[in-house]
């Protein structure tokens, strides 16, 4: 008999037949009815022992969080809330599970103490739903590139080079921490090091990416980054997915058009193939909801969110106009903003991105043409001297989730905008030289893949979107 999985038995047509299954007993009630999981679905399948006909001593080792295996035969249920349940006619405890000590109970736990025990997280509802949605968006986001002729290359995770020029970077090195080689001015003496210099974790592979677009045309990465920021807010972690594609001969707008319709198709391909734990994750958010007050409230549900995105044209607005709208909005007059904007230039804080999202468009907007010295020296200069081919995707709930630009092709004006910020050529001679030979106009994004994640499951905090979070001051696990 074939080990079968939870979602093959509810999802094809079994019954009456034999079956053989393993799962953890998420309860076991009435010393009858367990409910097992197996991951493979956010459902339980009931199993049905006759307790007359089993031990009494192995039936008290059925408990939450033990390991079991079922044979029995799959028949149409008797009770309510399940179509189907297993009569069980053999059983094996795998590996107990002490109930005391178990910290998963059959109740509700706060997120923060999930948290703690993320080893065991996703042994619940909520975290296996956010976990498997995480999975497929991650297939989709493949599958789009793949169905639309762009390579994946695989960029790397040290670098001699900061991409964004922000300078938050982890350093990687083998030096003797205690007693690091010196030069003759005293400094620590990185030609001594593994790579013979100062080496980091990418912040993006961004740079590496323009190389292969200048060659293969159309390319993407999609790795994990790293950020020193030490920003303990529930957008941020000091390690993240980014996926990065990158495009020849494509400016700003294709590269407006290829985000929008890249991150619909995302979303329509979990609507259609996650559906049962986007509905588990819609009531759980329908429940939160009404914990609190009217106005704080999500005004559409989750699914009803993720239909609008799909369903509707982003906002095109330039920071010009955004700024405007900002300067005139009434949180802004009623110094309601944490930041109040006062003059063309200032950068925008996530308060402010969140307000033209949420409050005054109500819909993903992508926001174009910012004041050159806010964004990083690789964006293409405008002719009116000031201002960049920037681009950023701001969405409801989560203000930021792309960030973008058409690049600086011009080689002189790229080396200008290097000098300005005291960048030295010689650490970006092979950036340099794609300018030199044969250069051309080309653009691409990023897109932060825990907070796309953070949008299509609801969650609110982005440690729990990633199975083990790297924030400040946590590394556990
Ligand atoms: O806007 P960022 O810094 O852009 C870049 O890195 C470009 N090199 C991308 C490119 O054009 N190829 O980062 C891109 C996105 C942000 O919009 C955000 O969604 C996400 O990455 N992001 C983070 N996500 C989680 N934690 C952090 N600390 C993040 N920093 C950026
Ligand atoms: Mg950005």
């Amino acid at each position: 008999m074939k080990l079968r999985t939870i979602s093959e038995l509810l999802s094809q047509d079994f019954v009456s037949s034999e079956v053989d299954i393993k799962g953890w007993v998420r309860t076991f009630r009435a010393n009858r009815f367990i409910a097992l999981n197996d991951g493979s679905t956010i459902n339980n399948i009931q199993c049905v022992v006759d307790f007359e006909t089993f031990d009494e001593a192995l039936l008290k080792r059925i408990t939450t969080g033990a390991a079991i295996h079922i044979k029995g035969d799959l028949v149409e249920s008797q009770g309510k809330g399940q179509n189907v349940e297993i009569q069980v006619k053999e059983l094996k405890v795998l590996g107990d599970s002490d109930p005391e000590t178990y910290p998963i109970q059959p109740k509700k736990h706060s997120f923060e103490f999930l948290r703690e025990n993320a080893h065991l997280r996703t042994r619940t509802n909520t975290f296996s739903a956010v976990m498997r949605l995480r999975s497929s968006l991650s297939f989709a986001i493949h599958k789009y590139f793949n169905e639309n002729g762009f390579y994946y290359v695989h960029t790397p995770i040290i670098t001699g080079s900061d991409a964004e020029g922000a300078g938050e970077m982890f350093r990687v090195t083998n030096l003797n921490a205690e007693k690091p080689p010196l030069n003759q001015e005293g400094d620590v003496d990185y030609s001594k090091d593994f790579f013979g210099k100062e080496t980091n974790l990418t912040v993006s592979g961004q740079l590496e990416a323009e190389t292969y677009a200048m060659s293969l045309g159309k390319v993407y990465t999609f790795g994990p980054t790293f950020r020193a920021e030490n920003s303990n807010t529930s957008r941020h972690l000091a390690e993240f997915w980014m996926i990065e594609p990158e495009v020849a001969f494509m400016d700003l707008a294709g590269n407006m058009d290829l985000a929008e319709d890249f991150m619909k198709f995302v979303i329509k391909y979990i609507l259609k193939n996650n559906h049962e734990d986007l509905e588990f994750l819609d009531a759980r958010l329908q429940d939160e909801d009404k914990a609190k007050p009217q106005a704080e409230r999500n005004e559409m549900t989750l699914i009803e969110k993720l239909h609008f995105v799909t369903e509707n044209n982003f906002k095109r607005v330039s920071y010009t106009e955004a700024i405007d709208i900002l300067r005139d909005s009434t949180p802004n007059k009623k110094k309601k903003f944490k930041y109040i904007i006062k003059d063309w230039g200032t950068d925008l804080q996530s308060e402010h991105e969140r307000f033209l999202v949420e409050k005054h468009f109500k819909c993903p907007v992508i926001l174009f043409d910012y004041p050159a010295n806010i964004k990083a020296f690789y964006m293409r200069l405008n002719d009116d001297g000031k201002t960049v081919r920037a681009m950023d995707i701001l969405f409801p709930g989560i203000g930021e989730i792309v960030g973008g630009a058409q690049r600086e092709e011009r080689l002189e004006v790229l080396k200008q905008r290097m000098a300005a910020i005291n960048i030295p050529e010689e650490d970006l001679w092979w950036y340099l030289d794609l300018r030199k030979f044969g250069t051309a106009v080309h653009a691409g994004f990023g897109l932060g893949f825990e907070r796309l994640v953070m949008f299509a499951t609801g969650m609110s905090n982005i440690r729990d979107v990633i199975p083990f979070p790297r924030t400040p001051q946590n590394a556990e696990f």
